[in-house]
């Protein structure tokens, strides 16, 4: 049978960990070929290892690399596009990676350092990786390409659990990309966000640790009285990065199991959850 995404070539940032990990091995599954990126070595080198235990290369038709890049540093990411000339040429962006620090708070409590840094890798990483995704599908004369940006449900609602320049960065992702997706239309470039729940990965669970109360807070919410997993994220990213998703485009595409949807939710035990790939 031939994969959703059979010889494309793609680029997840992120992808050491959650939601790019999830999404690098469906992708592989799919027939692509994938080049992992993310900020730790360390972390790609056991991502890579659990990749190849999941997704053996006896199984998959296309290849998979890692490299280091900080997204938040443009040659980086201009290097990373240019590595996948050699393979065809970039055909699918997935800008995933970024981060929510620990120290961001309301508008008193948010340092101004985290404020840039925050800005630097969710906002500025997505707008080089979108740069340079553009330029390498007219380098290569694609006529169908996609990107997929990660914004987050933050974006959409307010929390009185405020994360500032978190919120305020996935924002920015959201208008950058439906801008990116008029302006790039008649070229076949696709830009759609994708706007995630919580989720059960460490970026959030780290930070809630054993807190009940802070946990609580946030489930009440769910319709599903669970937070999502990263698999469920990684199979909306299939969809938008394949071509069965040719007519969608400039979506705030969100992925929140109702919450943003709901007033009062239900009560009983929580949905039962799909195991993530890696996991
Ligand atoms: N987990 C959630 O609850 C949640 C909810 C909504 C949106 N998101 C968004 O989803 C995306 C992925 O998050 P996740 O939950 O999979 O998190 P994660 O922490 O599991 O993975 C994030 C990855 O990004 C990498 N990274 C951090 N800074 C980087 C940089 N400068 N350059 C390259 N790589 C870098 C990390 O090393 C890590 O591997 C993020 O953009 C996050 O904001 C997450």
């Amino acid at each position: 049978m031939v994969g959703r995404l059979e010889g494309k070539n793609a680029i997840v940032t992120g992808a050491a960990g959650g939601i790019g990990l999830e999404t690098t091995i469906l992708m592989l599954r799919e027939g692509a070929s994938v080049l992992m990126a993310d900020i730790s070595d360390e972390g790609l080198n056991k991502a890579l290892s659990k990749v190849n235990s999941v997704v053996p290369a006896s199984t998959r038709t296309g290849k998979v690399e890692t490299k280091v890049v900080d997204v938040s540093n443009e040659s980086h990411i201009e290097a990373a596009v240019a590595h996948l000339d050699a393979w065809g040429g970039l055909d699918i962006i997935f800008n995933n990676a970024g981060i929510m620090h620990p120290k961001d708070g309301d508008s008193e409590e948010c340092p101004e350092d985290i404020w840039d840094r925050t800005m630097n890798i969710n906002v500025k990483g997505v707008w080089y990786g979108s740069k340079h995704a553009v330029r390498a599908f007219r380098r290569h004369g694609k006529k169908r390409a996609s990107v997929i940006n990660t914004a987050s449900m933050v974006a959409l609602v307010g929390a009185a659990t405020p994360q500032l320049a978190y919120t305020a960065s996935k924002g920015a992702v959201l208008a950058m990309t439906r801008e990116l997706a008029i302006v790039h239309a008649r070229e076949g470039f696709r830009f759609n966000s994708l706007c995630p729940a919580p989720l059960n990965t460490p970026l959030l669970q780290d930070w809630l640790g054993d807190d009940k109360e802070k946990r609580f807070r946030r489930e009440v919410h769910f319709p599903t009285g669970r937070f999502g997993e990263a698999v469920e994220q990684a199979h909306a990213v299939i969809f938008l990065a394949s071509d069965e998703s040719s007519f969608v485009n400039a979506t705030d595409f969100v992925v929140d199991g109702g919450l943003t949807k709901a007033y009062v939710t239900p009560e009983g035990p929580a949905t039962e959850a799909p195991k993530n790939l890696a996991a």
